[in-house]
């Protein structure tokens, strides 16, 4: 039976996709003892396991990476490809402001929060990349109004702008109500918009658009942290 290869960033699901019968490539940071245990714990399930060392702070360790993914699939499987990309990289800083160090933070920040020189160059690049694949969909986010963009980053329509450019099907996201969906799916870029905050806040949203209804008001402080409060208890149109 072909098995599945998935390339994974680390973490404790290298062991669960593991147990699910997945071959995994893995990456790690700093710590080999660590990853080598996981290595052999894969393999005691009977599955495949291989570690590559990687900064994902970096971008230029990338190139090198792919080359020796690609490299190692091609000589152990006959082929470069492989089955999921599984990015769940992450770093956090566990100490008060004045115990972080610039260092410190700097990382943190370029894991999570990568600033580009030339986001349009990067991003019509990745594109074009993805434009050669075969897949359903690609998910496109608008800037978000809470997370203001860099001075130097364009001021365009990002729909417009990188959605012009994508050959799959575009579902377009982040911060859309009735009429601005309306009017995004009008402009026939993208075909379909998901939604965040107001399905939280509306489990009948369709329906609730569809009526033209109110719509329950988003709480914020519930949202990001806490138990089932917030996420299961929004009153229904006909509650
Ligand atoms: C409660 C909540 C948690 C979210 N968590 C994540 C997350 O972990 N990772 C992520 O990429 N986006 C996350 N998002 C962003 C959503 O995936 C989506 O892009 C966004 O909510 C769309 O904008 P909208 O809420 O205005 O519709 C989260 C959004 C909300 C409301």
């Amino acid at each position: 039976m072909l098995q599945e290869v998935a390339v994974v960033w680390a973490g404790d699901m290298v062991i669960n996709l593991a147990k699910k019968g997945n071959n995994i490539i893995f990456t790690y940071h700093s710590n080999k003892v660590e990853a080598d245990k996981v290595v052999t714990e894969v393999l005691s399930l009977g599955q495949k396991a291989i570690a590559y060392q990687l900064d994902v702070s970096n971008i230029k360790n990338f190139d090198a990476f792919l080359d020796q993914v690609s490299g190692h699939l091609t000589q152990h499987e006959g082929s470069p490809n492989f089955d999921f990309l599984i990015n769940n990289a992450g770093a956090g800083i566990y100490g008060s402001v004045s115990e972080t160090t610039e260092e410190a933070f700097d990382a943190m920040m370029n894991v999570h929060f990568m600033i580009l020189d030339d986001p349009a160059g990067t991003y019509t690049y990745l594109i074009e990349e993805l434009n050669k694949l075969d897949f359903a969909y690609v998910e496109l986010m608008r800037r978000s109004p809470y997370f203001p963009s860099p001075a130097h980053y364009p001021k365009d329509d990002e729909i417009e702008f990188f959605g012009r450019k994508i050959r799959q099907t575009i579902i377009a996201n982040a911060g859309y109500d009735k009429d601005s969906t309306e009017a995004e799916l009008d402009k026939g870029i993208a075909k379909l918009i998901s939604f965040g905050t107001l399905f939280i806040a509306n489990p009948d949203l369709p329906q609730r658009f569809e009526k033209n209804a109110a719509l329950n008001e988003p709480d914020k402080a519930t949202m990001f942290s806490g138990a089932e409060h917030g996420y299961i208890d929004y009153p229904l149109l006909n509650d």
